[in-house]
């Protein structure tokens, strides 16, 4: 018998006849991962320096969460947050062992978007307030209310009028948090590190403020770590650099190691002034997803990505900084969480990036280049990140 031989398939075309077309699509179709590389359908291998988006800081399909997902997809995938589940008690025993100890309560969702959603809406209904304080430069998704508390114009214009009132506040300004926040205020909304923003690191001064001016107010603090959490800047959250704690803090990316999941943590206060149905998620608390987030904390913890992420970064970007290139403005950022800003705009830069050194990497704003690498990744790998960056900016 003859053997049947399927022709290549074009995956990119097919891919792009049906596609919304809405995202910016790059050219080319990642079909498998292991570590911190990845490799296209015809067997090119590339460095991911951006996780997917900041989630994958355990490196693609890490051996934990593989294993965790294959046993729990053999027992139980589907059971609502209507009825406990073994996984759902092991994954919040599991956060709240990593949480500050006042973050104690647990609504989780299947993204970010949907982590702030809760989070905005759990804090007019536990403070009886409407309006919301955010930052200049902050980005927290593209569902209406998440929109509404993101800056970039861009974004929101096209999609008003959004949910409102919500007052911006250029990001790192005492004086300015200070005005903003009043008795009418539900709450403020802040990264602790901006990452789309521009990869920007807020002051201990300014959050010191914010924790300060909300309680004086009676309004809360939500803090975004969507981005920033589970290791990526140096510490498991990001706001242990600054060593305040917040009402709310919402996760989201790293924490499902890959599979959908967010969640928005709120201390005892406010989840207790939530009246009981106000809200729902169908999917949110799955026993796949728990399962996931449990090797995902248990990983993190065992492997102290954290300390690797630290080390990794500060000696990485004190290098590039040495190098002194004549386009780069400024290297900054907190552990593996990094941005070089460029004199000049960014994605010729990054097109050059994964072309010529295969090496990918994703903008913050439209002079940044943002490097999210997995955790895991290895010396030399990174060295090799390093040293593309150092000949495309030459
Ligand atoms: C800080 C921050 N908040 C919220 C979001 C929205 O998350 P998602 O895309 O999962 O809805 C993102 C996504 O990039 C983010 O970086």
């Amino acid at each position: 018998m003859k053997e049947s031989v399927s022709p290549p398939t074009d995956w990119l075309a097919l891919e792009r006849q049906y596609d919304s077309g809405i995202y910016n699509k790059r050219d080319i179709t990642l079909v498998r991962g292991e570590g911190a590389r990845v490799w296209d359908s015809d067997g090119v291998e590339y460095l991911d320096c951006t996780s997917a988006y900041g989630v994958a800081n355990l490196g693609h399909c890490h051996p934990a969460v593989v294993k965790a997902i294959q046993e729990q997809a053999g027992q139980l995938i589907s059971v609502s947050q209507s009825f406990g589940n073994n996984r759902r008690a092991q994954f919040y025993a599991a956060l709240r062992s990593v949480l500050p100890d006042s973050l104690s309560r647990f609504f989780p969702v299947n993204s970010g978007a949907e982590a702030i959603e809760a989070a905005l809406k759990f804090a007019r209904v536990a403070t009886g307030r409407k309006k919301w304080v955010a930052a200049m430069r902050g980005f927290s998704g593209r569902t209406m209310g998440a929109l509404s508390v993101t800056w970039e114009k861009a974004y929101r214009e096209p999609f008003a009028p959004l949910v409102e009132p919500v007052q911006f506040i250029p990001y790192n300004d005492v004086d300015a948090l200070v005005h903003a926040v009043d008795s009418e205020t539900a709450a403020v909304i802040l990264e602790p590190i901006q990452g789309e923003g521009g990869v920007r690191p807020t002051t201990v001064e300014f959050l010191s403020a914010a924790r300060k001016q909300t309680q004086q107010q009676g309004a809360l603090l939500i803090l975004d770590e969507i981005q920033t959490g589970f290791g990526r800047t140096g510490k498991l959250f990001a706001m242990e650099h600054f060593g305040i704690t917040p009402d709310i803090v919402t996760l989201a990316k790293a924490v499902g190691g890959g599979v959908p999941l967010g969640v928005t943590t709120m201390t005892p206060a406010v989840a207790d002034a939530i009246p009981k149905g106000a809200h729902g998620s169908t999917f949110g608390g799955n026993p796949l997803a728990m399962a996931a987030g449990f090797a995902v904390i248990q990983t993190l913890k065992e492997e102290r990505l954290s300390e690797r992420a630290d080390f990794m970064g500060e000696s990485w970007m004190e290098q590039v900084r040495s190098w002194e290139l004549p386009r780069v403005r400024e290297v900054r950022g907190r552990g593996l969480m990094i941005g070089i800003e460029l004199k000049e705009k960014a994605a010729p830069f990054i097109q050059r990036l994964q072309h010529e050194h295969r090496v990918i990497t994703i903008p913050a704003g439209p002079n940044v280049i943002r490097l999210l690498p997995p955790l895991v990744i290895e010396m030399s790998e990174w060295a090799r990140a390093a040293q593309a960056l150092r000949e495309v900016l030459s």
